[in-house]
């Protein structure tokens, strides 16, 4: 990642279904980084919108067991603000498959967090336009999310 004049850009994290129970020590690890938080939710996903995700998979022979991994658990995904985000988040998360991120980039969130090349504790977007389609996937800007809550509390 650059480090001069870089340019603040979001992207979207997500803690997997095997690093829920471990959020505590990730999110450690992005607060006490150059990134910021800017959006956080937990979500089950469903089959359909797990495959939705990671539809430029589908072909691949991994795709079905990403699948039902994806589907097992609850995820946490988050909305990542900072220089070179894209990027920086990437290099904290380490390599795809956890075994090698243990002996190439041991301190990294996926040597720690993660099992296997299927198990690896965190995604991140590969690019500044998959963070667009990522982000609004996760946090739709316009429909999804119902009508603005214009509810008035007058008694407390
Ligand atoms: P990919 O986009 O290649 O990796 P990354 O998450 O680092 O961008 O793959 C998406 C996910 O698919 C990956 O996080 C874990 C899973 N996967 C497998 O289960 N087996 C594999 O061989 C690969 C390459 C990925
Ligand atoms: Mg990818």
């Amino acid at each position: 990642c650059r480090k001069l004049g870089s340019k603040k850009e979001r992207t979207l994290a997500m803690i997997k279904p095997d690093a829920v129970a471990k959020m505590g020590a990730i999110i450690e690890m992005i607060l006490s980084s150059d990134l910021t938080i800017t959006k956080m939710k937990m979500v089950a996903l469903t089959r359909k919108e797990a495959v939705d995700f990671y539809v430029e998979h589908q072909t691949k022979t991994f795709f079905n067991d990403l699948i039902n991994f994806m589907i097992s658990g609850p995820v946490i995904a988050m909305e990542i603000l900072g220089d070179e985000s894209v990027c920086a988040w990437r290099k904290l998360l380490g390599p795809t498959n956890s075994s090698t991120a243990r002996s190439e980039s041991p301190n990294s969130i996926r040597a720690k967090f993660g099992t296997d090349g299927t198990k690896n504790a965190a995604h991140g977007s590969d690019s500044v336009a998959s963070a667009a389609r990522e982000l609004e996937f996760f946090f739709p800007t316009s429909g999804g999310r119902g009508p603005p809550n214009t509810a008035k509390y007058t008694d407390c």
